[in-house]
């Protein structure tokens, strides 16, 4: 058996034609609706990138793995006994059965439970029963995947080439390690099944347009100010900002707004909270000891790594919110909740700890199925993007549009929808 140690990519799909776009316009009805584009999605926008799989702290013992799943692909990503972490396609090389179907887990090898091939955790084809004198087990591995860690996250690229990960490695590694999520546990995990195309979720979650209205708890402790591209001027929030830049300094937690660099498709950035919360929290008091290193009031660090991620990093706990398309109409959300990996069950108020984000998510699910409704709708045309508070949107959109068709550019159109 000569072997390929990388599995060939999957057939791409075609592009279909794409409707035209207004620039400062919505989306037409297709780009959420038409399963055609969710396969050409998969090809372009969910390969030639990093996706956000999982946290470090999940596979941090040796035999360790958690399932990263999109489209038709799984990858298995398992850390081995030298600490160094893989990830595999969850794919035999004997017949192409799934090998894993928990979606976490620890074992000492990765066995195939059709025909019991058994694998080392680096992929390494171990033992293969019955396959006669002439067989050459040496050379024989599961396919690869590009994986890397980035300050306790995990991320995966289905690329044959992935795209570089030292400009997003770079500038979250500067803000998001003080926070130490690579030695921290999960305290909770929440699932959803929303009813939306992951676009909704996304260009819901670049604009606080929506928050005054439907966010009462995320607006105890945080500003509507200080999104990506909102101009908006407040004296109060800048008088803010300042000091708060000017402690956090102090503290070393090197402050930055790093808001999607280049073509890149991340941001980071520390946001302070109100007066009198040092966490997002409804009362502003901590609900767990403190994380890592980041002095007494280290506001909110809020991360983006598009397509399919975000972040909230506090001072006592961190939020990350994790998207898988598994439709054109439909999107699979995690939701997690991280504490300090030293931090017991007593030390921790997970009711209180998980208020502002359980409800903050399930209001936004909510504004996604309504938006997504009146999508389907034969009464659904694009709409104006506002300048003012929606720039962030505009500026996803036209992310996602290069990402989708590569050198080709739908055409715009002059007048609007
Ligand atoms: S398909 Fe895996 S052992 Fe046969
Ligand atoms: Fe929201």
């Amino acid at each position: 058996m000569s072997e390929p140690t990388t599995a060939p990519s999957a057939p791409t799909a075609p592009l279909p034609t794409l409707e035209p776009v207004t620039p400062g316009w919505t989306l037409p009805a297709s780009y959420y609706l038409d399963e055609r584009v969710h396969a050409a999605e998969l090809a372009t926008v969910f390969t030639d990138t990093w996706l956000f799989a999982g946290h470090a702290c999940e596979v941090a013992e040796p035999g360790q793995y958690l399932l990263f799943e999109i489209g038709d692909d799984s990858v298995i990503v398992v850390r081995d006994a030298d600490g160094v972490l893989h990830a595999h396609h969850n794919v035999c090389r004997h017949r192409g059965s799934r090998i894993c179907d928990e979606p976490r887990g620890r074992v000492r090898a990765l066995m195939c439970p059709y025909h019991q091939w058994t694998y080392g955790l680096d992929g390494r084809l171990r033992g293969a029963r019955l396959m006669g004198e002439g067989f050459a087990k040496d050379g024989v591995r599961l396919g690869a995947v590009a994986v890397r860690e980035l300050a306790g996250l995990v991320f995966v690229s289905l690329a044959d080439a992935p795209p570089s990960f030292d400009a997003m490695a770079a500038a979250v590694t500067a803000q998001l390690g003080h926070h130490r999520l690579d030695r921290a546990r999960v305290a909770h995990r929440a699932s959803y099944s929303v009813r939306a195309n992951w676009k909704t979720l996304v260009e819901n979650n670049r604009e606080c347009y929506h928050c005054r209205s439907n966010h009462p708890e995320f607006l105890e402790s945080n500003f509507e100010f200080g999104s990506h591209g909102d101009p908006r001027r407040n004296d109060t929030y800048d008088d803010t900002l300042a000091a708060a830049y000017a402690r956090w300094r102090a503290d070393g937690l090197e402050p930055a707004d790093v808001s999607f660099p280049g073509d890149e498709g991340f941001r980071v950035s520390r946001l302070p909270l109100r007066d009198g919360f040092v966490t997002e929290t409804m009362d502003g008091a901590p609900v767990a000891p403190p994380m890592g290193q980041v002095g007494g009031s280290p506001g909110s660090l809020r991360l983006i790594t598009l397509p399919t991620m975000w972040a909230h990093a506090n001072l006592d706990y961190a939020m990350t919110t994790r998207l898988t398309p598994v439709g054109a109409d439909r999107t699979d959300v995690d939701v997690c909740f991280l504490v300090d990996a030293d931090a017991s069950d007593d030390d921790v108020d997970l009711e209180r700890l998980t208020t502002v984000w359980t409800a903050t998510s399930e209001q936004d699910w909510a504004l996604c199925e309504a938006n997504a409704a009146g999508i389907r709708s034969r009464g659904y045309l694009p709409g104006p993007l506002s300048p003012v508070v929606e720039a962030s949107v505009q500026h996803f959109v036209d992310w996602y549009l290069r990402r989708l068709t590569g050198s080709r550019t739908p055409r715009t159109s002059a007048t609007s929808a």
